[in-house]
């Protein structure tokens, strides 16, 4: 009997004698790179990348992942051995990404503005006992990593939310995109203390994080038309900052208006009850001067018989 295995399964656990018989496997030489990317200068900049090779899988061991300038080769900006890479990038690059999971991601910190690439990655099979590595390497030169340099931090957004309340619980919004996840910045505000501060990370699009840090407090009194800056400190140091102005609506405002109300009700139901008093009083009166009227009429009436 000739066992059933089906073709895919040759391809995947291949030896090279078969990869040539099973050349259309899925997978090709591809790299998945951010093309253009904004980064501050002294901050540090993460280049997301992902990779795909023919064959089969292999582990972080068997490959080494290199990052080179465009069309030079020899100028290499990260590789595991540091002494191939170029002066003024050494200790500043770092392979964040694992290769045995197909991810090239690279960081790297301390951006100088002369950092602006194009930033090619490159891989290379290793044998397995020598390190050496074999004839399978591929640069992706097609899908390179340009940066644009920012020399000003960009400035922190606020938001606020609805109205700001005496006694009731606040919250005001600060976030700042940046392309370091890996240091994200830092947000000091000008009230609160740490506790009342939720900090978040979202990304946004490829490569391009923002960072949120969100603050709620409960507003006095003495906080109507003070300001609240928020600062973002950027790695590298770099720092920017937004202040926005607080109104905070008094809860005081509403005994203004159940004080009047009171009064008028109070007024009119004090009216009221002397009113009624009066109009008895005079009932009184009438009912007696009615009866006073009749017993004169009577003797009127006998009289004039008379
Ligand atoms: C690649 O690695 C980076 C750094 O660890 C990680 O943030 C990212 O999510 C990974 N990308 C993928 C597609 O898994």
């Amino acid at each position: 009997q000739i066992p059933s295995v089906r073709l895919d399964d040759h391809c995947k656990f291949s030896t090279p004698f078969v990869l040539i018989l099973c050349p259309t496997t899925e997978e090709q030489w591809k790299a998945s790179v951010v093309k253009s990317i904004e980064a501050l200068v002294d901050s540090c900049v993460v280049l997301p990348c992902t990779f795909t090779y023919p064959g089969s899988f292999l582990s972080t061991s068997r490959l080494r992942g290199i990052w080179h300038r465009k069309d030079k080769w020899n100028e290499i900006f990260y590789h595991e051995d540091t002494t191939s890479v170029l002066d003024n990038f050494k200790g500043r690059t770092k392979m964040l990404g694992n290769l045995g999971q197909n991810n090239c991601t690279l960081e790297i910190v301390q951006v100088k503005n002369h950092d602006i690439g194009p930033f090619c990655f490159r891989i290379e099979f290793v044998k397995k006992d020598t390190n050496q590595p074999t004839t399978e390497k591929f640069s992706f030169v097609e899908e390179c990593a340009e940066i644009k340099m920012l020399e000003e931090p960009p400035q922190p957004e606020l938001i606020q939310s609805n109205t700001a309340v005496q006694g009731k619980p606040y919250a005001v919004t600060c976030s700042v995109r940046h392309t370091c996840p890996s240091h994200v910045p830092v947000f000091t505000w000008s009230r609160g203390s740490e506790d009342d501060i939720i900090q978040i990370q979202k990304p946004i699009v490829s490569g391009i994080w923002e960072t949120q840090s969100i603050m709620v407090f409960i507003p006095g009194e003495n906080d109507d038309h003070t300001e609240i800056t928020c600062s973002a400190t950027f790695n590298g140091g770099r720092r920017s900052s937004t202040s926005i102005k607080l109104n905070v609506k008094r809860t005081g405002n509403i005994y203004h208006l159940i004080i009047p109300v009171a009064v008028a009700i109070g007024t009119a139901v004090i009216f009221g009850v002397f009113c009624i008093a009066v109009m008895k009083k005079y009932k009184n009166r009438i009912a007696e001067l009615q009866s006073r009227e009749g017993s004169m009429f009577n003797r009127l009436s006998r009289m004039s018989r008379r």
